[in-house]
């Protein structure tokens, strides 16, 4: 299988402290990886420097076959690694197509400048409707995104990540806040989606043991910043120690 993201020996201080070490990690062509463990395992931080908003202090990430270390997130979406970005939270005033259409816009730039007019295009909308639709938004495109409800906007959040064409997809809690019950739902509307868009590999963080159990092929769990475990779940799973460090840690959060 081919490798298509990849951390090799990457460490990252802030400061004094140490948030990740000699992490070395490899996605592989359709595969959709866990990340777990603890609060303040150094999970977000690692999601970070994959997607570009972070540097790390030591190592190097390899995208394909690319040295990305340094490359910055807009890069990054145009060569096909985009994250979910937290546009409902950046800007809740926006209704869910100009949500959308700003990702679609963003990954067409090179092309959309030469013609401003385009931005409203014919071509964007129908760019829009289409993500909208897969991820069952067809009939919220008009409300502003700080009116939806709190799966929804998760959802919009994906979708905006989708509008960039992505290769490789990285979600950081996707599920977070959303009710058990919708939880897989959502998980479900994710993957479908994934797969209708050709997305070749996905990172999931994700506190939901049995949604990492369901929909993930490998876990890798961190624990203060180094891995822990890099397992298929079923070994993951078979493991009592490495269950008890990452679960329960988290029940006493
Ligand atoms: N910008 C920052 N400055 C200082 N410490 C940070 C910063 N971001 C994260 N940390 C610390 O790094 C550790 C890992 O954080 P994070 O990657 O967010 O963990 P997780 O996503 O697994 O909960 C935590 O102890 C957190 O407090
Ligand atoms: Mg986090």
């Amino acid at each position: 299988m081919n490798v298509i993201l990849e951390t090799r020996n990457v460490g990252k201080s802030y400061g004094s402290f140490r948030a990740l070490d000699n992490v070395s990690i490899k996605l592989h062509e359709g595969e959709r990886l866990a990340i777990v463990g603890p609060n303040g395992a150094g999970k977000t931080t690692l999601v970070n420097l994959l997607t570009g908003l972070l540097t790390p202090t030591e190592g190097e990430v390899f995208f394909k076959s690319d040295n990305i270390r340094g490359a910055d997130p807009v890069d990054l979406a145009e060569r096909g690694l985009a994250r979910a970005f937290q546009l409902v939270h950046i800007f809740p005033k926006l209704t869910v197509a100009e949500t959308i259409a700003a990702a679609v816009i963003t990954r067409q730039k090179k092309r959309w400048n030469f013609f401003s007019g385009f931005l409203n295009s014919e071509e964007t909308q129908m760019r829009v409707r289409e993500v909208a639709g897969i991820f069952g938004l067809s009939n919220r495109l008009e409300s502003p995104s700080q009116l939806l409800s709190q799966g929804e906007k998760k959802l919009l959040d994906v979708a905006s990540a989708f509008a960039l064409v992505p290769q490789v997809i990285l979600l950081d809690e996707p599920t977070s806040g959303i009710s058990t019950a919708d939880k897989h739902r959502t998980m479900k509307t994710l993957i479908a989606a994934g797969e209708k868009a050709g997305v070749k590999a996905m990172i999931l963080v994700e506190h939901d043991m049995d949604l990492v159990a369901t929909y993930s092929d490998r876990i890798v769990a961190l624990a203060e910043g180094r891995v822990l475990a890099d397992l298929p779940p079923k070994e993951f799973f078979a493991d009592p120690k490495v269950v008890e460090t990452v679960v329960g840690k988290l029940r006493t959060e």
